[in-house]
């Protein structure tokens, strides 16, 4: 094995021995949204008409970009903002908002639990039943305006949904929307 191989080999190592890493620690892994969720995603971002204008929509673990890019390329006047904990997928992202010049997109390394929410004015992820409980805690201790959450595959505990849209997947993948407000 010849030396630019072998650094290859260490290097794609360290990325999965890290993406293992942030997978247990954050409890799901970098996995993208389909591409039917990312439709019916859009489309319900589109068709929430109430919400303010000059709110920033937040992507609640942005992986790789996937959804978080696209959103910024259908709102470009709006300020879109990602966090995701797990570097390598950030690192991706972040070549893809530089290299696609999205000046409307912020992409931070950090836990969202720590975020400062209260500037959205939608919320968007694709997390697993423990995320959605942080969640719902975070959003039930800080969060004092009305927002709208859409998330792909799981509920948030005890809340109602306004519209739950059911992909026609293998999974039948259920979408939830929520117009939540401080009392849910
Ligand atoms: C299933 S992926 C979804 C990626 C992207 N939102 C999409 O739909 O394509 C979930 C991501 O959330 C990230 N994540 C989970 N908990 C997090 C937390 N507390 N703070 C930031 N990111 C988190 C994970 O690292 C993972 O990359």
């Amino acid at each position: 094995m010849t030396l630019p191989e072998l650094i290859f080999l260490v290097f794609v190592l360290l990325v999965a021995l890290s993406i293992v890493w942030s997978t247990l620690q954050t409890g799901i892994s970098p996995m993208m949204s389909s591409g039917k969720a990312l439709q019916a995603m859009l489309a319900s971002i589109d068709e929430s008409d109430n919400r303010p204008e000059n709110g920033h929509l937040i992507d609640l673990g942005s992986g790789w970009g996937t959804l978080v890019i696209a959103v910024a390329r259908k709102h470009p006047h709006q300020q879109v903002i990602g966090y995701e904990l797990s570097w390598f997928p950030w690192l991706v992202s972040m070549i893809r908002k530089y290299s696609l010049g999205l000046d409307n997109l912020t992409l931070y390394r950090k836990d969202f639990r720590n975020a400062e929410l209260g500037d959205a004015s939608i919320l968007f992820c694709y997390l697993f039943p423990g995320g959605m409980h942080a969640l719902h805690e975070k959003l039930k201790r800080e969060l004092l305006n009305e927002i709208i959450i859409v998330s792909n595959a799981f509920a948030l505990p005890s809340c109602e949904p306004t519209k739950v849209i059911q992909l026609n997947d293998i999974f039948q993948t259920p979408i939830y929307v929520y117009y939540w407000r401080p009392k849910c």
